[in-house]
């Protein structure tokens, strides 16, 4: 990928009639079956965050009989630290409504649903406006382009919550319920919305879908390196020189120049202490351990995810304490509160915390390790199952400068 060429990113396309829908028009052509081969075959991983293949969603659901199914786009994006798909949906909508439509093609669905997080108030206006003109074209609820598929797709505004995010939470969301995860299995391909098989894909993972069917953009799937193909949309924050959305190519950039060299480096002086790469929901990674490509697996292989791609460097001039009582105080108060281990395991951490003074008494770490892991091992969704990463991450990584007693094992 050559520095000046972006696939995801682009001059803002809001004028139905410029836009070619030259992907849904190939996915036609080609059929379900190989359109569904073409996104297995570039190995692209959901976006989101859960980085599940999506051809093999995909594949899933198509294989399920049903008189009806669903296509869901996750558009939500509550992850701290992240405005990719706030980007994608106010600047590239056109993108965003192609991708929604050749999932829903491949996957045998004629009614989808667009969830977008309630505050994005310019992203919800831009997107009613490309359903409306969608319409008036005939591109949604009519047979298009002379094939057997019509689509429906209506636009639900979020109402504030993270955990709406989860898909399971987001399908009650849109069904009217109150945002709560559901217990899986079952899994929404088998029964999802009003219990009917769906699929729900972020965003991000339905634009790089269009640019895989692109035939006129091919080389999408051969960029990066095996288990993380495509490009990957940043959202650099914290104490960069020059925060804001980047694309870059899996594998062929390196964290550390993800900082120093995209993000321009730490402003004011102070020295980098960590990076959290993917949102406030993954483990951080220490300042003198950046140099390696920016990958799925480069990631795992260190305790750690690369999330929704939210990347915060965070410089020494913050105070440890204070950056774990904020994320604490986070996921007390977005907690859905349906199970015990995540409303009062977090609860009971942010009491810890509060209480600890460095100077005079220590955090009981074995007993914030057994919490942790209750959490973890208990939670009904991701949301508590990840609440404690950032936290044990810096009590791992500096415990000793934060006087913090007992042995940790997380
Ligand atoms: C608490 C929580 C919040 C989440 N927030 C989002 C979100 O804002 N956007 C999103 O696409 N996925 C989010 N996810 C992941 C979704 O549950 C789901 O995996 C994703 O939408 C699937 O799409 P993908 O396969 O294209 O990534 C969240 C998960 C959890 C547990
Ligand atoms: S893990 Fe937390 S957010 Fe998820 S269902 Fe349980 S209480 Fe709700």
């Amino acid at each position: 990928m050559s520095k000046e060429k972006f696939y995801l990113k682009g001059d803002q396309l809001l004028d139905i009639s410029d836009y070619n829908f030259k992907s849904i028009k190939n996915a036609l052509k080609l059929g379900r079956e190989k359109t569904i081969q073409k996104i297995k075959d570039s190995e692209l991983k959901g976006r989101g965050g859960a980085g599940f293949p999506t051809g093999i969603k995909w594949e899933m659901a198509a294989n399920i009989e049903a008189q009806e199914k669903f296509l869901v786009c996750n558009g939500d994006e509550g992850e701290p630290g992240t405005f990719k798909d706030r980007y994608l949906l106010e600047e590239r909508p056109l993108k965003v409504l192609e991708g929604i439509m050749l999932a829903a093609y491949a996957v045998g669905a004629d009614k989808a649903y667009i969830y977008i997080r309630g505050e994005y108030s310019k992203a919800i206006d831009v997107f009613s406006k490309i359903i409306e003109a969608a319409e008036k074209e005939k591109i949604l609820n009519e047979y298009l382009f002379n094939s057997d598929f019509k689509l429906e797709l209506k636009l639900v505004r979020g109402a504030g919550a993270y955990v709406c995010g989860d898909e399971t939470s987001l399908l009650n969301s849109i069904e009217g319920k109150r945002g709560r995860s559901r217990i899986k299995p079952p899994y929404p391909i088998e029964k999802g919305l009003y219990n009917q098989p769906t699929v729900v894909n972020n965003v991000e993972s339905l634009c790089c879908a269009a640019e895989i069917l692109n035939p006129e953009s091919e080389e999408f799937s051969s960029l990066g390196i095996e288990g993380s193909r495509g490009t990957k949309l940043l959202c650099l924050s914290g104490d960069l020189n020059k925060p804001g959305l980047y694309e870059v190519e899996f594998g062929k950039i390196t964290l550390k120049e993800i900082i120093y060299e995209l993000g321009g480096g730490i402003k004011t002086n102070a020295d980098l202490r960590f990076v959290v790469p993917g949102g406030i929901s993954t483990s951080l990674i220490k300042a003198d351990s950046l140099d390696f490509p920016y990958s799925y697996q480069e990631f795992e292989e260190r305790g750690s995810s690369l999330g929704s791609g939210a990347v915060i460097a965070v410089s020494k001039k913050h105070d440890l304490l204070d950056l774990m009582l904020n994320v604490s105080r986070f996921y007390m108060d977005e907690t859905c509160g349906t199970c015990f281990p995540c409303r009062e395991g977090n609860r009971q951490i942010n009491k810890i915390l509060k209480s600890f003074k460095p100077e005079s008494n220590k955090i009981n770490a074995e007993l914030i390790n057994d919490i942790g892991n209750t959490i973890r091992l208990a939670a009904r969704c991701g949301l508590g199952q990840s609440s404690l990463n950032f936290i044990t991450s810096v009590i791992q990584n500096y415990g000793e400068e934060l006087r913090i007693g007992g042995k940790i094992y997380v």
